[in-house]
């Protein structure tokens, strides 16, 4: 592949840096038609004058077709993420799980079953979607703190590759389900570490104050009681300390104890024939700052912990494999001078991308067009009527007139997956870009598709 047009499309490790909506199926060629390189791809975009284009396609041309805001995704992107980390654990016995909550597109799914890889997923909604995009059974893991007895059900149904428990009463529901079933139930215990991932609190899970799995001494309990489960086999051990993790050393802590706590368990008689390391490898959202770990790196640390360990590893990554490979388009309403700040309205909003609202997150936002212009300061806001609606502050931008378009970047995890209709605003689309080409793989929302379910209170019952 290396010698194709646009392919592999390196990001950058250093972090340097109302048309109508096309049909679903419809793919659509939008070729940069003169001097097409390996430049028109995401490592340009380590320079302030290359965001013209996007795995190929003329980012300009595609927002005359599609109406703004909408989300962008590279597909030769999210495949050269996915190699990037098959590599990395190049003979060993390990399978990627993707995460299913940071993009739940099914082509996104799509592009992650034709590369063999699985799913983490964290509800019933997520195992459908698994499923329907081709996605196995077997290369399905259910992970969460509050799986209902009628997910637990459905999933031991369709044959999920392992549970990942969460506490005593699941691992019960789990036994009682299985039995009913007349099916063994495979499960790993989530342990909860005690290590600081030196993230944002929200988004932190590793800790013993956190919901999240739980200690070793509870676990230790279990599998000394584990014979009673006729219809568990549980023989796995799960860590996730929690999600855009920019240092190795919180995982070579969490994976540390693990190994430790696994050795045990063989002495004790206790095989442990899979070891799910989790997620939570960090991305680059802001250049020049933030300094991911290589996936090389990351691995690195998973082979020199479990070193003796021959079991099957398992790794759910979410953010690393999509969110550097998609892209919010939005276009400037208008810019507001205020008595203290300047305005950069904008057609996306929170709605569209909750992570700066929620989480404070920083993302990289470029004009598309490189035109040389003055940079001045810009609150960058959404027209959602609260003022949580913000996705920078003070941000210094090149000045910006109504109409242009914009980018919001590495919005490909956490993004559309955590998207609402807040302020009545229809879910954006979203569109898969692929050398040169791109597909519309969720068309924006219509109105009456917004409002269906909701009725008049018209038929009164007593419960
Ligand atoms: N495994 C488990 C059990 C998880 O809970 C998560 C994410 C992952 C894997 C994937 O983590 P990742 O590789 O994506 O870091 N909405 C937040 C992130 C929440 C992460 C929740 N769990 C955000 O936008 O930053």
């Amino acid at each position: 592949m290396a010698g194709r047009l646009f392919l592999p499309v390196a990001i950058p490790r250093a972090c340097a840096g109302n048309p109508p909506d096309a049909e679903a199926s419809h793919v659509q060629p939008m070729m940069k038609t003169n001097t097409a390189s390996p430049a028109a791809t995401m490592d340009t975009y380590s320079t302030p004058t290359s965001h013209s284009h996007f795995d190929g396609v003329d980012l300009q041309q595609l927002a005359e077709r599609i109406a703004t805001p909408f989300h962008a995704y590279s597909a030769s992107a999210i495949r050269q993420r996915i190699g990037e980390l098959q590599s990395a654990l190049a003979g060993l016995d390990a399978g990627i799980c993707f995460a299913v909550k940071a993009n739940s597109n099914l082509a996104i799914l799509q592009l992650m079953a034709q590369a063999g890889v699985g799913a983490d997923i964290v509800s019933v909604g997520e195992l459908r979607r698994a499923l329907n995009a081709g996605i196995p059974a077997e290369r399905i893991v259910f992970s969460g703190v509050g799986k209902s007895a009628d997910e637990i059900a459905g999933a031991l149904n369709v044959g999920i590759m392992r549970f990942n428990v969460e506490s005593l009463d699941e691992l019960h529901t789990l036994q009682r389900l299985a039995k009913t079933q007349e099916v063994t139930a495979r499960a790993a215990v989530r342990i909860n570490p005690d290590v600081d991932a030196q993230t944002h609190a929200k988004i932190s899970t590793g800790k013993s104050e956190n919901k999240f799995g739980v200690s070793i001494d509870e676990a230790r309990r279990w599998f000394a009681s584990r014979k009673r489960l006729s219809h568990v086999q549980l023989d796995g051990l799960h860590v996730h300390i929690g999600s855009q993790i920019l240092s190795v050393e919180p995982f070579r802590l969490a994976l540390q104890r693990v190994a430790a706590f696994w050795r045990e368990l063989e002495q004790a008689g206790h095989p442990i024939n899979s070891i799910d390391v989790g997620g939570g490898l960090g991305v680059c959202y802001r250049a020049g700052v933030d300094k991911p770990v290589a996936a090389s790196d990351y691995v690195g640390v998973i082979r020199e912990a479990l070193a003796d360990y021959r079991g099957k590893l398992l790794l759910e990554p979410g953010r690393y494999l999509v969110a550097e490979a998609g892209v919010l388009l939005t276009r400037v309403i208008r810019v507001k001078p205020g008595v203290e700040r300047s305005f950069l309205v904008l057609d996306a909003a929170m709605n569209d991308l909750q992570r700066p609202s929620l989480y404070d997150a920083w993302h990289d936002i470029v004009p598309v067009t490189d035109a040389p212009r003055p940079m001045t300061t810009y609150d960058i806001v959404g027209p959602v009527c609260e003022t949580g609606d913000t996705f920078a502050r003070g941000r210094e931008l090149p000045e910006c007139e109504a109409g242009e378009l914009l980018l919001i970047k590495a919005t490909g995890a956490y993004g559309t997956s955590m998207a609402s209709t807040y302020n009545s605003r229809p879910l954006a689309a979203e569109v898969l870009l692929n050398q040169g080409r791109y597909a519309v793989v969720r068309r924006r929302q219509h109105f009456e598709e917004m409002i269906a379910g909701e009725q008049p209170a018209r038929n009164w019952e007593t419960p």
